[in-house]
């Protein structure tokens, strides 16, 4: 089946009807589909499919150690775009595709991956799958993850029909690269007018839960100067943290709120927001979150209301394998390489110490986690091109 016709398989599995964004939360019905239409791809294919009890599968072509291992996830944020995390894994089954028809014998395995809760979007840490795969996650810290309607992890995962068996996966063991396409997820390779480019680095970043809380109370009987007002310091923390990111040339992000209880006519005992925050460096990052942090307890301090802040999923900084970065832009007629603020599980399998590499494929727009995000079908098949001539290379 050719990459279009795949694309087009895929494209309505969860999609929204009212904004054309996916919805496809780990474990929830449309991702279930997803991961179907996977299997079932791998199997016409006659790849080895092999799953993990963290929810993780790859399909082999070719059997032993040392494998070419690419591919991406299928699950998206809420109401996120087409490309991010599907490119990768049916441009990898594409490629494969390609390399048998151009006759090629890998001589050394190639893998197709799909890891599961990339984007945390439910369970709340990123790279789930893949942390939990190489043991950056402990089995114990990830069962007591709840998502938002309490539904515990090994829940979810059992109510999906999978047998639950949170830990350092197996299927790793046989990986010796990994290379993730992945949409562009800004405009760099609009900027050079090229349609691939090739990852150096992913910056640190980590999401961190800010709970204020005040006093409940009326909204019409209670004098302004009595409140304790926990939106009042959320507020101005959110419009702060915009603030500092933009004067160090960092990065920061509320982009997701919780009121309690949520009625037009209280004053809110608690808000809870979450911050995403990236940064250039480890140490701009923890000098961003910690001056928030400040000036969000400063303001608790003046409204009456209190401040906790608890970092929830926290990533170092990544620097992709160099080598394997100039191999393959050498590979791909010297495609840039080029760092990039997003965390992907390639972030997590190189910290892990396995040789890791990333292909981007140009996004015109450079809109990403919303529905307007895109990429041409002509750079997507150049990217189906380069992995392909990028997997022969490294698999020779
Ligand atoms: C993953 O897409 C992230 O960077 O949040
Ligand atoms: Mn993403
Ligand atoms: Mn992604």
């Amino acid at each position: 089946m050719s990459f279009e016709a795949m694309w087009r398989d895929l494209s309505p599995v969860g999609r929204s009807g009212i904004s054309g964004g996916y919805h496809r939360q780990p474990f929830a019905a449309a991702e279930r589909e997803a991961m179907t239409w996977f299997t079932e791809q791998c199997r016409a294919r006659d790849l080895r499919l092999r799953m993990d009890g963290n929810g993780n599968a790859i399909a082999w072509w070719g059997d032993g150690p040392g494998g070419v291992l690419t591919g991406s996830h299928l699950d998206s944020v809420i109401d996120g775009g087409a490309y991010d995390g599907p490119l990768g894994v049916v441009s990898a089954l594409a490629a494969i595709d390609e390399l048998r028809d151009r006759g090629v014998t890998p001589g050394r395995p190639i893998g197709v991956g799909v890891f599961c809760e990339e984007e945390g979007s439910r369970f709340g840490i990123a790279c789930l799958g893949s942390r939990l795969a190489t043991g950056s996650i402990g089995p114990q810290q990830a069962a007591s993850l709840h998502d938002r309607d309490g539904v515990a992890l090994l829940d979810a995962m059992a109510a999906a029909g999978l047998e639950p068996d949170l830990g350092p996966s197996p299927l790793l063991q046989d990986v010796g690269t990994f290379v993730e396409l992945h949409v562009e997820q800004g405009r760099d390779l609009v900027d050079r007018d090229r349609a691939v480019g090739v990852a150096s680095e992913i910056w640190p970043h980590g999401r961190y839960r800010f709970d204020f809380r005040g006093e409940a109370n009326h909204a019409g009987t209670t004098r302004m100067e009595d409140r304790r007002d926990p939106m009042l310091s959320y507020a101005m923390t959110a419009l702060a943290a915009n603030k500092q990111a933009r004067l160090g040339g960092q990065r920061a992000t509320f982009g997701r709120v919780d009121v309690i209880p949520n009625g037009t006519n209280a004053v809110p005992s608690q808000v809870t927001g979450w911050m995403d925050a990236r940064g250039e460096s480890e140490e701009a990052l923890a000098a961003l979150v910690g001056e928030v942090e400040r000036l969000g307890t400063e303001r608790a301090g003046r409204d009456g209301t209190t401040l906790e802040m608890t970092p929830e999923s926290v990533s170092a900084a990544v620097r992709f394998d160099r080598d394997l970065a100039a191999r393959i832009s050498g590979v791909l007629d010297g495609a840039p390489v080029i760092p990039t603020m997003a965390g992907h599980d390639a972030g997590v399998l190189s910290a892990a110490g396995i040789p890791t590499a990333m292909l981007f494929v140009r996004n015109p727009t450079g809109v990403s986690h919303s529905p307007a995000e895109h990429a041409e079908m002509a750079d997507c098949l150049a990217g189906v091109t380069a992995l392909a001539d990028v997997l022969a290379e490294l698999a020779r």
